[in-house]
């Protein structure tokens, strides 16, 4: 009966060094897009889910300031976000965030992969498809070209760039991985719990079996004594 158990302890541990694209995209959220992008449905705690233990996620969040109130003086005053803060965005106001980026506005993240039309897969496709304009091209004033956009450009600079993060678990860092990386992180922000009710669903699955065959034969060894 040992043999099972060792068997399964090996694939869980393999399964461990191996990070999935969720975290990977986490990591390209933190080291790129979080310079521009908020997330201000999810508390950096909500990050439990992909697998962050709590120091890690306290150490998250202790690099981010967050508003206090007023001090006596009457100034806002800032401390260092806690774990149940929301991951917001890094300008101080919508007016500061348009002002860094030439006007344009970084969208939420927060349900960005529900409420962008065509999803994930349109969010993908307009990260791998920054190109150098054709000459002749004249540019709108702090846009940039992208053949995935109707008028081929966009407010948004370029963010990724092939080697840009260096993965824990060695996954080489292409652009394309890692727009699908970042994509399986904006799924997972939008759908937070999804892969708690998927693992609550398969407990109660074979919970639900092994009660099944539990009751059968306890059904069976009743009435055989009701034959006899
Ligand atoms: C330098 C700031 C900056 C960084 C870094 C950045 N973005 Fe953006 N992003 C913007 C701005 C500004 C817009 C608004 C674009 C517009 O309105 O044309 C935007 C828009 C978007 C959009 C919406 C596109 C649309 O359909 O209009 C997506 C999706 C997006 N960003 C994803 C990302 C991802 C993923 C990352 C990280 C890999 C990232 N951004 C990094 C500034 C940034």
């Amino acid at each position: 009966m040992k043999y099972p158990f060792l068997v399964l302890l090996a694939i869980f541990s393999f399964k461990a060094g191996a990070s999935t694209p969720e975290q990977r995209g986490l990591q390209v959220f933190r080291q790129v897009c979080s310079s521009c992008h908020s997330l201000n449905y999810v508390a950096y705690s909500d990050l439990s889910d992909l697998g962050l233990s709590v120091v890690a996620i306290k150490d998250y969040a202790s690099q981010h300031q967050v508003a206090d109130g007023l001090d006596d003086d009457g100034d806002p005053k800032t401390r260092p976000a806690h774990p149940s803060d929301r991951i917001g965005s890094p300008y101080p106001s919508e007016n500061l965030a348009r002002l860094a980026n030439h006007g344009g506005l970084p969208p939420d993240f927060s349900r960005l992969a529900l409420t962008q039309q065509g999803g994930t897969a349109r969010i993908i496709q307009i990260l791998q498809s920054y190109a150098s304009a054709p000459e002749g091209t004249v540019l709108p004033k702090g846009s940039y070209y992208n053949l995935a956009m109707k008028h081929r450009h966009i407010a948004m600079p370029q963010p990724l760039h092939d080697g840009q993060v260096q993965y824990s678990d060695g996954t080489s860092s292409t652009i394309p991985q890692m727009s699908q990386d970042v994509g399986a992180f904006l799924e997972w922000a939008a759908h937070p719990h999804l892969h708690t009710r998927r693992k609550v669903g398969v407990f109660t699955l074979l919970y639900l079996i092994a009660m099944s065959i539990l009751v059968f034969f306890l059904k069976k060894r009743i009435w055989k004594k009701v034959k006899n």
